[in-house]
């Protein structure tokens, strides 16, 4: 078994540069299945994630040559399979953005259902309903979704669900309407920064998308799109979950690479906590003024604060003494951290959809497993605040979202290692 051990309690102070964004790198890999020509992507994050991505790719027919570190070169052939891999996908439900892309270029595909997760019930009807307002046949039965499309034809569709937009179901859709006869609307549009960048991504081949970032998409079909290279957005997720290192250890950490406003409901409830931000240019230093101060706040869509930071959040108000109360508004069971931050000496009451945090009480190492990506940042944040030693398992979680984790935590003064079945090693490990 892996474990990420960390040795607590000491501020973590210095800069580190953030990778490219994983959310937007895995619906623009699977963007590239639409491409004529060759795509080239900068700032790829390796990260589980998008290792499990490009094996998707490879099986669809398409070339994928990784030709830096983070620099990858993509052809898609255009007769390709249009059957996506059962075991691969059900590792990881982002891949289920393969769905629109296929359907716009090779008439059909076959995906299997993503299925719910920890996060809790995770329906795809939203992403069925876009396609089918295009015109296409899709059934999602016996755990497979099969969609059929002759020609795709533009139309209003409105992509609004129980806990707001969709962020992949408005991916799958805008990539279908990119290359389908005609206008479509898209009401209820996700407006998350990973969205923006795939729609630039796509206004680049060619593709004529307006109202990017705004929550109606206006798509006008074009008949192909063609090669070029694109640079990922900075990851707003890492970002955050850095500069709060930096907030609950005491210390002061500057994030390069990022695009400050992505962060702005974030830096807010940093704020509310008695963290001091400055922002300049594409970084982002967060310092804690005298002490943490607890604070009140709901995840929401973009613009407000993100779901994938809220467990991230929850470790920073377990620091800071009196009542904090979080509430999640977009998956409403996302709390497998709790009993683990628990274990660690924190007080969470959880009720519904809120988690009411006494803060304050100090944080002790123990041996914690994650469940899920963010809840394993939780406990690496919990583990670094936390006197003693803190052994997190689950590590494949925090794989498939962070890259180099240890190493850049390393740079900024934390003792963290990865141990590999009781073996101490002290050393970079690559994550994917
Ligand atoms: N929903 C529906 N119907 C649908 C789709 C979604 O009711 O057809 C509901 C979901 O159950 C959820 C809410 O709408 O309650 C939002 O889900 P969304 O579709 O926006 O999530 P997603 O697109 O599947 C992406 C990220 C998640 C992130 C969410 C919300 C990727 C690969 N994943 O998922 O990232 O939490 O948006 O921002 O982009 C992570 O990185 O740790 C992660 C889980």
């Amino acid at each position: 078994m892996e474990q990420i051990v960390i040795r607590g309690g000491r501020p973590l102070m210095g800069s580190v540069q953030v990778s490219g964004a994983k959310n937007a790198a895995l619906p623009i890999l699977a963007a590239c299945l639409m491409v004529r020509g060759t795509v080239r992507l900068r700032r790829v994050p390796r990260l589980a994630d998008v290792t499990t991505m490009v094996h998707i790719l490879r099986l669809l027919g398409v070339s994928v040559d990784w030709i830096g570190e983070n620099d990858v070169l993509l052809t898609a052939q255009h007769d390709g399979p249009t059957v996506a891999p059962v075991e691969l996908v059900r590792q990881m439900r982002g891949s289920v953005c393969v769905l629109g892309p296929l359907v716009a270029t090779r008439g059909e595909a076959t995906v299997p259902m993503p299925g719910g997760c920890v996060l809790g019930p995770r329906p795809i009807d939203l992403h069925v309903k876009g396609l089918r307002g295009l015109g296409a046949l899709v059934q999602d039965e016996n755990e497979y979704v099969y969609a059929y499309a002759d020609r795709l034809r533009g139309s209003r569709v409105r992509l609004a669900g129980p806990h707001g937009s969709t962020v992949l179901g408005t991916a799958n859709v805008v990539m279908a309407a990119t290359l389908a006869e005609g206008r479509t609307v898209i009401e209820h549009a996700a407006r998350e920064p990973e969205v923006q960048d795939l729609c630039s991504f796509l206004n680049a081949r060619g593709a004529r998308i307006q109202g990017i970032g705004t929550r109606t998409l206006t798509v006008d079909g074009v008949r192909e799109l063609t090669g070029g290279e694109h640079t990922l957005i900075g990851d707003r997720i890492e970002a955050g979950t850095l500069l709060l290192a930096g907030a609950v250890t005491g210390g002061c950490v500057r994030v390069r690479g990022i695009n400050p406003n992505h962060l702005d409901c974030v830096l807010e409830v940093m704020h509310q906590a008695g963290a001091e931000t400055e922002a300049s240019g594409t970084a982002v230093l967060g310092r804690i003024g005298t002490t943490l101060r607890p604070a009140r706040f709901a995840t929401a869509t973009y613009p407000g604060v993100p779901t994938d930071m809220q467990p991230q959040l929850t470790t920073m108000l377990c620091c800071a003494p009196g009542r904090s109360t979080v509430g999640e508004g977009v998956y409403p069971d996302r709390f497998t951290h709790v009993p683990e931050l628990q274990r660690m000496g924190a007080k969470i009451v959880v009720d519904g959809a809120c988690a009411h945090i006494d803060g304050g009480h100090p944080l002790k190492g123990a041996d914690v497993a994650a469940a899920d990506l963010r809840a394993g940042a939780s406990l690496v944040l919990a583990g670094l605040a936390a006197s003693g030693t803190t052994a997190i398992s689950g590590v494949d979680q925090i794989n498939r979202g962070y890259e180099r984790l240890e190493e850049k935590l390393r740079s900024i003064g934390a003792d963290v290692e990865r141990r590999i079945e009781g073996a101490a090693r002290v050393g970079e490990r690559k994550s994917a």
